[in-house]
């Protein structure tokens, strides 16, 4: 719930004037609170007086507004960050883990839901790592079986024949030797986005990720490995591969020219 300080409010009406929600009013030159809102926020954002405040959040981790990042210090980042396939042997400080999922959280989300959570799995990887493996086969039979193996059934089969071959053999190409994994459940769109926030967050962390949508499939069809993780009752959306990259890279990628149809 909206709660607005009449001491410090100066009635400039800025907050009335954000309110997507229609929450606010101004009555006699003050805004007045009607009710329950989607607590965007915007209120305390753009008061200048710091009068707004919303009741069942976290008030304390607010910062002052900031200019952005230069746009061609933003986009050579946006270039430089690259999927990593090689990590060191080190695992991930939970300080910086905590400041991964800090970029997540304030990543925007559909009517504000703020519904995405995360499960940081590093203790328990060894432990769920067979689980997905044959979860991953299992997901390869599905799609066999439906007569629609794509490019990737016959491969994820080979991935496990190799993986039971060897199964202390970590340079595998579905963890590629990554000490920690970050799994995002909530909305796709919400995952996506806080995901790309985060891979740029762990770039600046001199860490480095990888999508990993063959352990997002694996995952969902492991009901082991969902045990083991906590996840009975939510799908995973996004996992990331997390860990310091033990590879270096000398210059951006090349992409497709965009298709873009200027009306
Ligand atoms: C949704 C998504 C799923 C992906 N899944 C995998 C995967 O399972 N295994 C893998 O090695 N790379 C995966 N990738 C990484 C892509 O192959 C990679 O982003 C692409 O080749 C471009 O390389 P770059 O990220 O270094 O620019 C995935 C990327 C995305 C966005």
């Amino acid at each position: 719930m909206v709660h607005i300080d009449q001491n410090l409010c100066i009635g400039c009406g800025l907050c009335y004037k954000d309110c997507f929600g229609n929450n606010l009013v101004m009555e006699d030159g003050r805004p007045k609170v009607l009710g329950s809102c989607f607590e965007c926020g915007h209120c305390v954002a753009v008061c200048p007086k710091g009068a707004c405040s919303i009741d069942d959040m976290p008030m304390e981790d607010i910062i002052p507004y900031a200019l952005p990042v230069k746009a061609e210090d933003l986009l050579t980042q946006i270039k430089s960050r690259r999927s990593i396939r090689h990590y060191k042997e080190r695992p991930v400080e939970r300080e910086k883990l905590e400041l991964l999922i800090e970029a997540g959280r304030f990543t925007p989300t559909g009517s504000n839901a703020q519904d995405v959570s995360y499960v940081v799995v590093q203790d328990k990887l060894e432990e769920v790592k067979p689980f997905i493996w044959k979860g991953l086969d299992t997901v390869a039979d599905t799609f066999i079986s439906q007569g629609n193996a794509g490019a990737y059934a016959y491969r994820w089969k080979k991935m496990y024949q190799d993986y039971l071959a060897d199964p202390s053999n970590k340079r595998d190409s579905l963890f590629f030797e990554a000490p920690c994994i970050l799994m995002l459940c909530g909305t796709e769109t919400s995952c996506g986005l806080a995901a790309s926030n985060i891979e740029l967050m762990a770039y600046s962390l001199g860490l480095g990720c990888l999508y990993s949508g063959f352990i997002r499939r694996a995952v969902n069809a492991s009901p082991e490995a969902r045990e083991v993780l906590g996840l009975t009752e939510k799908d995973v959306v996004i996992v990331l591969l997390v860990g310091y990259p033990a590879i270096s890279y000398e210059r951006s990628a090349p992409r497709k020219t965009p298709q873009i149809n200027w009306r």
